[in-house]
């Protein structure tokens, strides 16, 4: 299959890419706004013009349109769009979730695809809704296996996608992404998370987004089906997924709504346009709600910031700061903080994908207790040699008669004094000392304790930390200033 996707940058489970198709190549994370042709808002023109590298439209549309039937066949999509980027198509699974029927086969759909001149080629396969019972998200995604593997048989040349569904069922999700990895996909879609996404089930969406990317490959490209809303990408790109697809722009413009990173605001309700974009910085807020050209206005504005996130996005993975990015745009929403909360009990299996420098680690709260570089920390200090008696001491005054004397750096913990200046100890920022970081900071601690058995360590706390560290680290001594 002539669809290639190569890792540059790292950071948690997320990535910087390049995804070939064909000729084309295009950069990720990316967004891939849906254009919808018989009502182009912005036109895919327009969309290359703001750095749009590619975009989804749909097959089935163009199927049924006496309009654009004929001449997509003759001329090909990316002449009747206008476009030269990368053109994915959809099938009918879409409507099919939504109208329960169309008539149209997995086969005919695959044929006109290709027939149009499509990039990337979707098979129909399954949205299965949240409420299914397993039984029927089994048959369900087993139609669509079927599917994927006909689709593979009679179109070997095609660049096919290879679609993960299986409901909420983790285990099914595990599954599916197992047996389309076995097919040798190196492009996959999550299917069926809009309905998880629209009620704002992140801690599900999480669930099933991380037990798909179990089952594939680190190396797949995987596409995160009908995500479009820019608050929820920086977490589903430290989940791994590498493309979105935005119909959100257009949806919310018509429903007179303003995106921002942090939720969306009705433009009737504004008074002013806080954002950097061209239409905001040429009109004011009164001026955009009584455009005659509103919508398109709204929907442009959409798109910008839509894409500026992306942006953003990708420059977080080239420092090593994605995780502050994640915890900012979680805490927007209490919906996106329980998804982000379920993300970091996931860090083991993150951690294993995560780099080993990042530029620096700025404490965000109790959150920041459970990130991939401090449980990578905690599983690097039984390494520490250490001398017989061992002082960690808080605020780096030595004391008399020990062997080896560490720092201590919440919420990682002890260090000896030749790491304090590499990452994570050297590059972190920390406020003032709280309850939790200090508490992950002694887990530290009872971690180099039981790999030094033969060791007997002294904690210099000072008074203010001497009952939890007493609390956290009962086989340590605890030097208060007061003895
Ligand atoms: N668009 C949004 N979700 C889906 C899905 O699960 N499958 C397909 N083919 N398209 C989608
Ligand atoms: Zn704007």
């Amino acid at each position: 299959m002539a669809i290639s996707f190569e890792i540059i940058h790292k950071d948690i489970a997320g990535r910087i890419g390049k995804l070939k198709v064909g000729e084309r190549t295009i950069r990720t994370p990316a967004l891939l706004p849906v254009v919808n042709p018989h009502l182009p808002l912005v036109t895919p023109r327009e969309m290359q013009e703001m750095g749009v590298e590619a975009l989804i439209t749909n097959a089935y549309i163009f199927n049924r349109s006496t309009e654009f039937r004929e001449r997509a066949l003759a001329e090909g999509l990316h002449a009747v769009l206008d476009f030269d980027g990368v053109i994915m198509t959809d099938s009918g699974s879409f409507q099919l979730s939504v109208y329960g029927e169309v008539e149209v086969t997995n086969r005919d759909t695959l044929e006109f695809q290709q027939a149009i001149g499509s990039d990337i080629v979707v098979p129909l396969d399954i949205p299965t809704p949240p409420g299914t019972d397993r039984e029927t998200a089994r048959a369900e995604l087993a139609v669509t296996m079927e599917r994927i593997r006909e689709g593979q048989a009679l179109f070997p040349e095609a660049h096919l996608a290879g679609p993960v569904q299986g409901g909420i069922y983790t285990d099914l999700r595990e599954e599916a992404g197992a047996a389309v990895q076995e097919l040798g996909f190196t492009f996959c879609p999550i299917g069926a998370v809009v309905p998880l996404m629209e009620s704002y089930r992140y801690k599900e969406l999480v669930e099933v987004v991380l037990a798909a990317k179990r089952g594939l490959s680190p190396a797949t490209c995987i596409h995160l089906f009908g995500a479009g809303h820019p608050s929820m990408f920086a977490l589903a790109v430290a989940m791994g997924c590498d493309l979105f697809d935005s119909a959100a722009y257009a949806l919310f413009a018509r429903e007179g709504r303003y995106i921002t990173t942090h939720g969306s605001l009705k433009v009737d309700e504004l008074a002013e346009l806080p954002c950097a974009c061209r239409v905001c910085r040429t009109h004011t807020a009164e001026e955009l709600k009584k455009s005659p050209d509103r919508e398109r206005l709204l929907a442009l504005h959409n798109l910008y910031v839509t894409l500026a996130e992306i942006a953003r996005i990708r420059q977080a993975i080239q420092d090593g700061t994605l995780w502050e990015l994640v915890d900012e745009r979680c805490r927007s929403h209490p919906r996106l903080l329980a998804g982000y909360r379920e993300l970091l009990k996931h860090a083991p299996e993150l951690e294993v994908q995560d780099r080993a420098s990042k530029r620096r680690f700025f404490y965000r709260g109790d959150e920041s207790c459970f990130r991939t570089e401090v449980l990578r920390y905690h599983q690097m200090i039984p390494r520490i040699t250490l001398g017989e008696r061992v002082l960690i001491s808080f605020d780096g005054r030595e004391l008399p008669g020990f062997d080896t004397v560490l720092g201590f750096k919440p919420p990682f913990g002890p260090y000896p004094p030749e790491l304090g200046e590499t990452f994570p100890v050297g590059q972190s920022e920390i406020p003032e000392y709280d309850d939790a970081m200090v508490r992950s900071g002694c887990a530290g601690i009872r971690s180099l304790m039981a790999a030094h058995p033969e060791s007997r360590f002294t904690v210099r706390c000072g008074a203010a930390w001497a009952t939890v560290v007493r609390e956290e680290v009962p086989g340590a001594e605890v030097y208060d200033e007061q003895v």
